[in-house]
Parts: C-alpha cells; structure tokens; sequence
C-alpha cells in the first residue's frame, strides 16, 4: 500500500518524464517548487482578482494589462493577501503562492511579497498575455497546481541606469523600471550627473541644467577619435524625478539617486565655474564631449560645501528614504596638486594629501547626509583616505575592497567589472557595436558571479547587501542599446541575487531564459537574442512586435 505522498510523487515523475507536465520557467527561481497532483487553475476573462485596502494597487496593476477585473468580494479566483504572521518565515520580500483547480492565492507578510508573488503569476501565465491581456492568449490560460515558498537571498537587488553620458527619457526610465520589476530588482541606482551631463532639476542652481545638461557633440566611434558634431543632451524636471520616483515605488522599487563628489563633475563646474580650481593652470572648464576621465574636481573652498549641501538638499526632499551615492570615484588629483587655494585649504585642515581631501569631502557629504537620516554609498575609491564611520562602499574595481571594508564592519554592494559591468560587449559581431572596458563578459560568467567572496569569513558575511548590474552609457547610443546589452545577463544577475545559492544551475537556468525571452519579444524588450556561439549573429529573428506601452 503506497502512501497518497508516495503516490503523488511517482504519478509527478511520470508526467515530468514523459513532459506531461512542463516544469515552470521561472527566472529568478524560486527558493521552493513543487507541483501538486490536480488539475491546473484556469484563468478566462471572468476571473477575479481578489484583494483588500492593502493589495488592490497591486491587483488593479495586474488588471491594467492582463484584462482581468479587481473585485474586493467573493471567493474563487485569484486572491492577495497581506498576513504579518508570516514575516518569521517570508521575510520583508518574500511569498507564498499556491494554485490549484479552485484559484490562485498568493501571501506575503508584506505587500512587497505579494508583488514578488504576482510576479512569478506573471511567469507562470503564457507569455501571450503581455501582449494584449487574457483576450490575446484566446481567452483562456492554465496555471499549473504548485505550491511556492520563496523569498531573496540578499535585500539589495540593484541595478544602475547611466543618463549622464546619454539621456533618456521619462518614459524610457519607466520601461527600465518595468523590467526591473518582472525580474523583482529593487534598488535603482540613478547616476544622475557626470561630466558630459547634469541631468536633474535643482531649483537654486539653474544654470546647472541651462548650461550644464547639453554638451555641444559626442564621440561618433572608434573611442574618443571622431565627434558626431551633434548636440545632446536633456534632464528631468523635479516634477518628473517624483514620477519617476513614484513609479518605482509602484513597483517596489527603491531608487538611489547618485550625485558625483568631487569628480566627475565637468558639467557642474562648467554651469558654475566658482566651484573649480580655477586657480589651477589651464583651468577651462567644458561639459565633455569626449568619454573617460578628467581633471575637473569640486575646488575645497565654503562656497563649494554649500552649493554641494544644497543641492544634496533638494535631492533629499525628491528621493523619501534611504541611501543617496555620492560617487567619489576615479577623482584625478592633479588639479588640487597644483592649485594654491586646495594646498592651503589642506595645510590649514591638517591634512596629509590630496587623498586626505578627497576624504574630507566624502565625510562632509556623509555628516550632512548622517543629520537628514540618511546614509552614504560610494564607489570604492572612498576609501582613499579613511572610509567615513558610516558608509556603504560599492565594490567595482575589484572584490578585494569589498573584503577589507566588510571586515572593517561596512556594508557592501558587489558591482565588480569583472561580472556586473554589462556595458562591456558580450560578444564580438559588428552587431555589439563599440567595445568598451574589459569585455566581452559572457551570459555564463554573470551566472557564475558569487556576491560573498570566499575569503570572507563568516562574522562579516551579512555586511554583503547584495549586487547590482551597472549600465554605463557611453556606448549605449539609444535605448535599444541599453535593452541590448542588459537582458538577459542583468536576468541572470537577479537569479543570483534572488534565488538560494545551492538553487544555481546554469543549465537549467537555460532551459527557463527561452520562456523569458518569448515574454521579452511580447513585450518589444530589445535584449540580445540567442546564438549558437557567443560570437556568431542570432538564430532567431526579431518579431515584427510592436513595443508594448509601461505597464
Ligand atoms: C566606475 O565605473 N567608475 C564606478
């Protein structure tokens, strides 16, 4: 006599075996699956989404694209649910979804959970609803009888947008948010000024949008050799920073505004050139329009704190919450070296150096952002000099920094070039487009990163926050270049920021991205189509969709 578990589980491998039964194609997979004996849900143009006050943003935003209706009554159907008492077992992300012939209910201890949850819905339904709801998958779409149980390995699933070395768009910005949300991403990390562009509204320095967010061409190709001789340039009003804000808010995303300090800052300087060394030799400043790195860093003098703390000032009161960058990378000295006003302004502070001052302004930006509750992040060079007590350190240029800076009790995000720069080409057609940086890196090599480094011992473990993909936009020349180059490796980096370390399988990991991808293509997503080799150009064309407005 077998018992009824028994049973279910030869009956399942029977159907697994003969392919009866598809298993669901969810990226990033989820931390527990299991399918359960019974026919699926069937989901038709009458089913309901069931929710309370809590949950119906979510359930009316299911509703907005898949045609179905939101109703807070009635049973049946597909039902969200808020339930503290979980939050032992799910955590602030996580959910439990559990579907069979009689509905779909889906809990989380908090309603970030319950999107998670409606996310994988999502992906357990054809991909044919993106595209024009249940009407377009003929009215009708199974989900199979499972039970999940999952929640994120690391709370810090980011992903950064460049829009200073090219802009784009409100709506662009919504579309990224979009994608960001299907793969349950949640922090975006806004790098909103650089040297060839300010991109953001601050009200009491206008010339830094007037002069500073339009450059007059941009290298064409080739590096920096040629120039296209065609201006660009733009930036988002404050009004749209809060739509944008409340966008990703929508959609449980964090965005992490970055305002770079003391480098980097070419544009700043050119919209008001007081706030350079313009006491250095050849001081004339330009918003750049070549790419890399230049000499023109914020001059140590009280006008520059105070334009740096008002304009951190009114960034504060766009972005509620949390973590605000600062950059502090790739800060070449030799403008301080050489200018009288930065020398006396180190001998009068007792400091030792250039790198002592690059430090001075990282601990000026963390005390101001310390007495506004909120906290530092930056890039690693800010270490130069003594890391401010409270400050969160990306790693980039290589993990090793992560390592000294966890072991010092700091809170670190991994962003290594080696596996998370996905501006670097993945292949090498003419189809990629410019090389840049140190590619190309791989599907599989993203795959493979491993965000705690195995030196790091155990007790400092939890200061790992997570990773994040950066899209650095010097070769990302419109947006189906940035479509191009982030999916599906930034796909690949939410299996490994999401899903449980000993889940990771590259080879099933493959077998779910074709069901993705189908959902791209619904979705006109421009992502980087399959090939039979890294380097050979795409086996299967690009459907003529059109592309589908933000969710
Ligand atoms: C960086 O890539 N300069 C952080």
């Amino acid at each position: 006599m077998k018992t009824p578990l028994l049973r279910t589980f030869l009956l399942l491998s029977l159907a697994l075996a003969k392919n009866l039964i598809a298993a669901p194609a969810i990226i990033p997979a989820p931390a527990a699956l299991t399918l359960t004996e019974g026919a699926p849900f069937v989901v038709t143009a009458e089913t309901k989404l069931h929710a309370d006050v809590a949950t119906t943003p979510i359930a009316s935003w299911f509703a907005r694209w898949s045609g179905l209706q939101v109703a807070t009554t009635g049973t049946g159907g597909i039902t969200l649910a808020i339930e503290a008492a979980l939050k032992d077992e799910l955590g602030d992300e996580g959910y439990k979804l559990s579907s069979n012939a009689g509905g779909v209910t889906i809990r989380g201890a908090t309603a970030a959970g319950v999107f998670y949850g409606m996310q994988t819905l999502r992906q357990l339904l054809p991909p044919d609803l993106e595209h024009g709801g249940i009407r377009a998958a003929s009215g009708r779409a199974e989900v199979a009888a499972l039970e999940i149980t999952d929640r994120p390995r690391f709370g810090w699933r980011g992903a950064l947008l460049d829009v200073g070395r090219h802009f784009f768009t409100v709506a662009e910005v919504k579309r990224f948010l979009d994608e960001m949300a299907l793969h349950k991403l949640n922090v975006f990390h806004w790098h909103l000024t650089e040297d060839q562009g300010w991109r953001i509204e601050i009200k009491k320095y206008p010339k830094l949008t007037e002069i500073g967010a339009w450059r007059a061409s941009s290298p064409l190709s080739g590096g920096n050799k040629i120039d296209d001789g065609i201006p660009h340039g733009g930036f988002y009003t404050q009004d749209e920073v809060a739509e944008i804000v409340a966008y990703a808010a929508a959609r449980f995303i964090r965005v992490m505004p970055e305002i770079e300090l003391p480098g980097h800052s070419s544009a700043a300087i050119t919209s008001y050139p007081a706030l350079g060394n313009d006491d250095a030799p050849g001081f004339a400043p330009t918003v750049q329009i070549k790419w890399g790195v230049f000499s023109y860093l914020y001059a140590p003098k009280p006008a520059t704190f105070q334009f740096l703390d008002e304009v951190l000032g009114e960034v504060l009161a766009l972005f509620p919450g949390g973590f605000v960058h600062i950059g502090g990378d790739e800060a070449k000295k030799d403008q301080w070296e050489a200018s009288p006003t930065a020398q006396a302004f180190i001998k009068a502070n007792g400091l030792k150096d250039a790198h002592e001052l690059q430090s001075y302004f990282i601990r000026h930006a963390e005390q101001y952002l310390a007495a506004h509750g909120r906290r530092l992040v930056g890039w690693d060079e800010i270490q130069e000099g003594g890391l401010a007590p409270s400050a969160t350190m990306m790693a980039w240029r290589d993990v090793k920094w992560a390592i000294s800076a966890a072991r010092e009790g700091h809170d670190v995000v991994m962003t290594p070039t080696s596996h998370t720069y996905f501006d670097y080409n993945e292949g090498t057609t003419e189809e990629e487009g410019e090389k840049i940086g140190r590619g190309p890196l791989k599907l599989e090599k993203v795959y493979s990163f491993e965000p705690v480094p195995a030196e790091l011992e155990p007790q400092f473990q939890a200061h790992v926050l997570g990773a994040q993909g950066q899209l650095w936009s010097e070769q990302l020349q419109g947006w189906p270049k940035v479509e191009f180059r982030a999916w599906p490796r930034l796909s690949a980096l939410a299996e490994v920021m999401w899903s449980p370390r000993e889940k990771r399988d590259y080879a099933d990991f493959k077998t779910r991205l074709p069901a993705l991808l189908a959902r791209f293509d619904r979705l006109g997503v421009n992502y980087r189509r399959p090939r039979a080799t890294d380097d050979a150009p795409p086996i299967i064309a690009k459907p003529a969709m059109p592309v589908v407005p933000a969710k």
